[in-house]
Order: C-alpha cells, then structure tokens, then sequence
C-alpha cells in the first residue's frame, strides 16, 4: 500500500491521544477515515473538528470489547466508504495494584479492551483485508510487551505481551500464506497523551487501587510523560511509514523495548530474577 491518498482508515481509540494523531495523520495523507471510540462526547468532538477542515470522516460509538460492536463498526465503514484498507487497533486502557489488590473485574476490564478488543479487530476486519487482496493491521502494545515486571503494571504488562504474541504469530501466518495483508506491532514509551488518566473509563463497580506505592508510581509516569514523552504525531509518522515499507515493529522508544528484552535474555541466560520496577527506579 505505497498510495494511501482515497484509501479507508479505521482507527479505534481514536477521540484521544495516539488514536486521534492516527486519524490526523491519514487524513492529512487524503485517507478517510472511521474514528472509533467508547467515549461519545470525546469522539463527536474529534470527528467536528477533523470535519472543519475538510477531512472525509465519521465517528462509530464502539466498544472494541463487544465483538458485535466491532462487527457493527465494520459494516459502517463499508456502508460509508465502500472498502477498508488500514485498521488501527489501538484502543488500551490500564488499572493495577500489587497482584492479590486487584479485582477480577480489573483484569477483565484490562484483557478485555487491551486484548479482545484488539483480536475482535483482527477476527473482523481480516477477512475483509483478505478479500480485496491488499491491507494493513496495526496493533497497539507498548513497551510493556517488552519490559515486564513493573510493580502494580501487571495486567497491563500481560494484555500487552499478549498483543505482541497475537501479532507476531498472525504475521507470520499470512506470510507463510502469502498473504498480500500486512502487520505492524506498534509498541511505545511514554506518549503525551490521557492515558494515565485512562481509569477514567473503568467499569461501574470497579474502583482504583490508592495503594501508596502504585500512586506514586502512576505520578512518576505521568511526570515522565509530560516532560520527555513522544508528541503522539511524532508516533503517527512512524505508523504511517511503517505501513508504507510494511514493517513489522514501530518502536518509537527503540532502547526501551530493546533494554526489555536483553533483560529477559539475561534472565534466561543467568537465572537471576531482574529487580521489579517501582517508584524512584
Ligand atoms: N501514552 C503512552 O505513554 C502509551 C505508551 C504505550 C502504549 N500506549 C498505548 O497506546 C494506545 C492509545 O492510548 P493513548 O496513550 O492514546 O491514551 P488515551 O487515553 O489518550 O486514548 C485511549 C483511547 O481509547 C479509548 N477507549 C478506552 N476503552 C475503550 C473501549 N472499550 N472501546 C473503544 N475505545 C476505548 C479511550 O476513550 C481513549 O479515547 C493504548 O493501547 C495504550 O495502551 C500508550
């Protein structure tokens, strides 16, 4: 897919941060594009103000948890645009606590939108990729595929290395095929974006954990975040080059994915468990 211009986009996730940056940029590229996202205000808000400036895009209410949603999200595009060419599964939340605090309904809220969202993506859109022979997925996971073990991050550090898991293995497959779809894992560091806030979004009944440590450390990402995280645009340049040259990782914070896994290779080679990641470290 070297031509982009008159190309479908869908990108969920997207009223926000690297979502909306995604959306952005395909448009600025001539892409339409179908924003995807659970938060209704946020979303009318970026498809308004997109639209203003001439963009050729809707906004899907669409919870990716729901596989009947993403199905539904599916058929809008076709509906609108005729075809799909680029699903951006990017939607991702994170709650956590040290592992005995954190609640069933946290883990399934986490796995839920983080990992099911993204394989209902995958299960959904494939299929129609397949079928005009051409396309692109682009899986949202994070360092935290990478870099397990920081404290309180638990869930989020699993949904995560499942994402990656699920994305390599369907690499793989539709090469072996000879598939004509490309797959891209996109795994960021810090982003300025409102995803220390994203427990904005947990489930009725389902509260945060307030345990010191996992307070401070949620202060000290945030933090990081602020002053030294990517511009989320910065993070859209990379995915849209990666779907050009169709590469598989987009590591906009190469050293940190690649620290997380010369530590898991340490780990294998000496036996010795690596320090956990906590506030100050
Ligand atoms: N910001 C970072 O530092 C960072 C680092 C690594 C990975 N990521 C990943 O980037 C992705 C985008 O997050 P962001 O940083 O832009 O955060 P964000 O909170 O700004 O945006 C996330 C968007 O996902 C939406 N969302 C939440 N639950 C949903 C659901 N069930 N269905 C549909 N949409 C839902 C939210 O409403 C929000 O608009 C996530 O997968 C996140 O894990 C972010």
């Amino acid at each position: 897919m070297n031509s982009l211009e008159g190309r479908v986009a869908v990108v969920t996730g997207a009223a926000s941060g690297i979502g909306f940056a995604l959306a952005e940029r395909f448009v600025a590229d001539g892409m339409k594009v179908v924003l995807a996202d659970v938060e209704t205000a946020a979303l009318d808000r970026s498809v308004a103000g997109l639209r203003a400036n001439g963009a050729d895009v809707i906004g899907v209410r669409t919870d990716v948890r729901d596989l009947d949603a993403v199905t539904a999200l599916a058929e809008e595009t076709i509906s609108a645009f005729g075809a799909v060419h680029l699903v951006c599964n990017n939607a991702g939340v994170e709650t956590g606590g040290s592992f005995l605090e954190i609640p069933a309904r946290a883990w399934e809220w986490v796995m839920d939108v983080n990992f099911y969202g993204v394989l209902n993506g995958c299960r959904v859109f494939l299929p129609l990729l397949e079928a005009q022979d051409e396309g692109h997925i682009v899986n949202t996971a994070s360092v935290a595929a990478f870099a397990t073990g920081t404290a309180t991050m638990t869930p989020y550090c699993v949904s995560k290395s499942a994402i990656l898991g699920l994305t390599e293995c369907l690499a793989i497959e539709l090469d072996t095929a000879g598939s004509h779809v490309g797959v891209s894992i996109l795994a960021p560091g810090p982003v300025k974006t409102k995803m220390p806030e994203s427990e904005r979004n947990l489930p009725q009944g389902v509260t945060a954990a307030l345990e010191p440590h996992r307070v401070a450390l949620m202060e000290q990402l945030k933090a990081k975040a602020a002053a030294d995280g990517l511009e989320p645009a910065a993070v859209a340049d990379m995915v849209i080059d990666a779907v050009r040259n169709r590469q598989f990782h987009i590591l906009p914070h190469p050293d940190m994915a690649l620290a997380g896994v010369r530590r898991r290779l340490q780990w294998m080679e000496t036996g010795v468990l690596p320090a956990a990641r906590r506030a100050g470290t």
